[in-house]
């Protein structure tokens, strides 16, 4: 594994701790490399009005590109359930809206990191995640 890699899943990792999750008990924790050579993380925040709550991923872009970031680079994800005794779950993918949001400011072939933890991920291209992109381009058409 890639040091960088595994240090951007470590960053997803200490994200996850924030995670507000007690509707689901699913806690996630994002991690994205911008060009600017930033790391911006976040967590899902959820909220007792369902819909109004937010994912890890989407926490980390905003956060990136609120600070003036608007090219991400790389992408890890860690999820797990909030109780440990529950049994690990499969391996993390951003949902949907998620993949939307990310695809505004990533190139298809972005590398996502899909960890259950440091040391138990898979790799894929937002190309793989997202085939087919809503972009600007159809919107001039
Ligand atoms: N969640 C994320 O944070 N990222 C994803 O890509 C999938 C879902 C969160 C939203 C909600 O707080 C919980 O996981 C269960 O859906």
């Amino acid at each position: 594994m890639r040091m960088d890699d595994r240090m951007l899943i470590e960053q997803a990792e200490k994200a996850r701790e924030a995670a507000y999750a007690p509707y689901s008990q699913y806690a996630v924790g994002a991690a994205v490399l911008t060009s600017g050579g930033k790391i911006f993380t976040g967590c899902n925040i959820e909220n007792a009005s369902y819909p109004a709550g937010c994912c890890a991923e989407r926490t980390a872009i905003f956060k990136a590109v609120s600070e003036g970031e608007r090219k991400i680079c790389r992408l890890a994800l860690v999820a797990a359930p909030v109780q440990e005794a529950l049994p690990s779950a499969a391996y993390p993918v951003p949902c949907g809206i998620c993949l939307q949001v990310l695809s505004e400011f990533a190139a298809p072939e972005l590398r996502v990191l899909l960890a259950r933890d440091r040391d138990d991920y898979r790799d894929c291209s937002l190309q793989e995640l997202l085939p087919c992109r809503f972009t600007a381009q159809h919107l001039a058409d």
